[in-house]
């Protein structure tokens, strides 16, 4: 099993996962906040890379293209510095082609019709007009912190409405 197919079948196991290899230590651990609505929560889902484990990032300037097929999301992590990383979509918003990092120029290019965007994800030249979604990152112990925002029904309201919504916070440190 090569490390994409890990992550993928580590993404689909959901909560609770505690990898065995070194790949990976946490997956699919949401962090959830009270909302001021009940019966909604919104958070983030954690996707861990490790980084000696992830050839494509170990220099800076390097790029590493992440497919987490269980929330449909398509990233392109660039290492912009020593303990330092960006996380992109990788679709462009023209026509959907997957952009690529250029670290002289600091810049995500479009191969198809040569969109430019900058580090924020913002269009500085050629036909798309949209900028691309960024992510946070977090960088500590050798281990980049890719954080998705997440929403949806809360998994655990209490009946009684004047009681307010359990949060489940499991989030692994
Ligand atoms: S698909 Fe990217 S510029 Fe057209």
């Amino acid at each position: 099993m090569n490390r994409r197919e890990f992550i993928e079948k580590a993404c689909m196991t959901g909560i609770g996962i505690v990898a065995g290899t070194s790949i990976i230590n946490s997956l699919g651990i949401e962090t959830l906040n009270a909302s001021p609505r009940p019966g909604i929560f919104h958070g983030y889902r954690e996707i861990p890379l490790v980084l000696a484990d992830t050839p494509e990032l170990q220099n800076v300037g390097g790029s590493y293209h992440l497919e987490i097929d269980e929330i449909d999301k398509n990233l392109l992590i660039v290492r912009t510095g020593d303990e330092t990383f960006l996380a992109i979509d990788i679709k462009c918003t023209h026509k959907g082609c997957d952009l690529a990092y250029q670290d002289a120029a600091k810049m995500f290019v479009c191969p198809c019709h040569d969109s430019h965007f900058d580090l924020n994800g913002v269009p500085k030249s050629g036909p798309a007009t949209k900028p691309v979604g960024t992510y946070k990152t977090t960088f500590k112990s050798g281990e980049v912190t890719v954080y998705i925002p997440v929403e949806g029904d809360a998994p655990n309201v209490a009946k009684d409405s004047t009681t307010a919504p359990k949060t489940d916070s499991t989030k692994q440190k």
